[in-house]
């Protein structure tokens, strides 16, 4: 079976992004793929967090996967710091890194522009990302768009530590859907649907009530004219509601263009904002009672130690191949 491994970091809410764009794909490949699901808790903390926040948004991220569908007797769900072996490779693909392309990924950029004092973490991120990957022989990374650049450096540090030592790692592809990969903003279709936003108007939560979804949606832009055609160019506030349409109605944008030829904005995000509702309430049950039930704990306990065992032989592998003493 090939192997899929992918993350979402346990850092504020997740939102209708984070699942259009990758949960969703997630639920998908696990019945094909053998799946790794982590919660990236590593990568969380390359921006201060509160303790207790920490601590509630990974049981939070932990429970929306398996509330979205992840089966765990099919997928491993686990947090990144249960398996130490993710920061010891994290630490020699930094090693392998080269300051120049680090500085290059448009992320680090945006979320150290204009600060006076950028932690390294953000800055070294990239690669435990990479360590995160290659530790799993992953043949497939689900994820966004915004992941593709340190895909593309994943790529790069296998190949380059395959050059250097001998094959180790296999070079993972990406899977980023052809629609959804980008969910903009409510506000501004310019940027990016982010769960770290503080206006909370800009994104829909998953855990959102019906009436705040509701709301939200009422208030979300539009473009001037009229009309619901896909047209990302001219008319992008509309093309985003009606790429998050599609993707929470199961049909296409033609399908959904179609569906509302000749009418107005109003009656469209009434629709909309019903068709985000009836998508996002039976996870928010599922949500509740995998939170009471406790279920969360042995879940995560499984998923280590079904995850350590596949790292724990690479990073075997990775520093015998390296020339690391082992003890004896
Ligand atoms: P993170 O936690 O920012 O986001 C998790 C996933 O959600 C996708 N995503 C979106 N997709 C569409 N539209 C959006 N507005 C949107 N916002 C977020 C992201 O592309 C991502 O797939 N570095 C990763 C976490 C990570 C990881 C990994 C991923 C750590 N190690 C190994 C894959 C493999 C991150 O910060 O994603």
């Amino acid at each position: 079976k090939l192997r899929v491994l992918s993350g979402i970091q346990s850092s504020g809410r997740l939102t209708i992004g984070n699942y259009i764009g990758a949960m969703k794909n997630f639920v998908e490949l696990q019945d094909e793929y053998d799946s790794y699901y982590m919660i990236a808790d590593l990568h969380a903390v390359t921006v201060p967090q509160d303790p207790a926040d920490l601590r509630e948004q990974t049981e939070m991220v932990a429970a929306l996967y398996a509330a979205v569908g992840i089966d765990p007797a099919k997928a491993a769900i686990f947090v990144q710091s249960h398996v130490h072996q993710h920061a010891e490779l994290g630490w020699l693909m930094t090693t392998l890194s080269y300051m120049g392309e680090l500085e290059r990924m448009t992320q680090f950029k945006d979320k150290s522009a204009g600060k006076d004092a950028v932690g390294a973490g953000l800055f070294v991120y990239p690669p435990l990302m990479a360590a995160d990957i290659l530790l799993y022989q992953a043949h497939l990374v689900p994820v966004g768009d915004d992941q593709k650049q340190h895909l593309e450096l994943t790529r790069d540090l296998a190949g380059r530590f395959n050059h250097r030592y001998g094959e180790t790692f296999r070079v993972p592809e990406p899977f980023i859907p052809k629609s959804g990969a980008r969910i903009m903003s409510l506000d501004d279709a310019s940027n990016k649907m982010s769960k770290s936003s503080p206006l909370a108007g800009s994104y829909i939560a998953m855990l959102d009530e019906p009436d705040v979804i509701r709301k939200k949606i009422a208030r979300a832009k539009t473009d001037t004219g009229m009309g619901i055609v896909f047209d990302p160019q001219n008319k992008p506030e509309i093309s985003n509601l009606m790429t998050i349409y599609a993707s929470c109605a199961g049909i296409t944008l033609d399908e959904v263009q179609a569906r509302y030829e000749g009418q107005g904005y109003g009656a469209f995000k009434k629709d909309l904002a019903e068709q985000v509702v009836a998508m996002l309430e039976p996870m928010q049950k599922k949500y509740a009672e995998i939170r009471s039930s406790g279920a969360i704990h042995d879940i995560l306990r499984d998923g280590a130690e079904k995850a350590a065992s596949i790292a724990e032989k690479t990073i075997r592998q990775v520093k015998e191949t390296m020339g690391f003493l082992s003890p004896r």
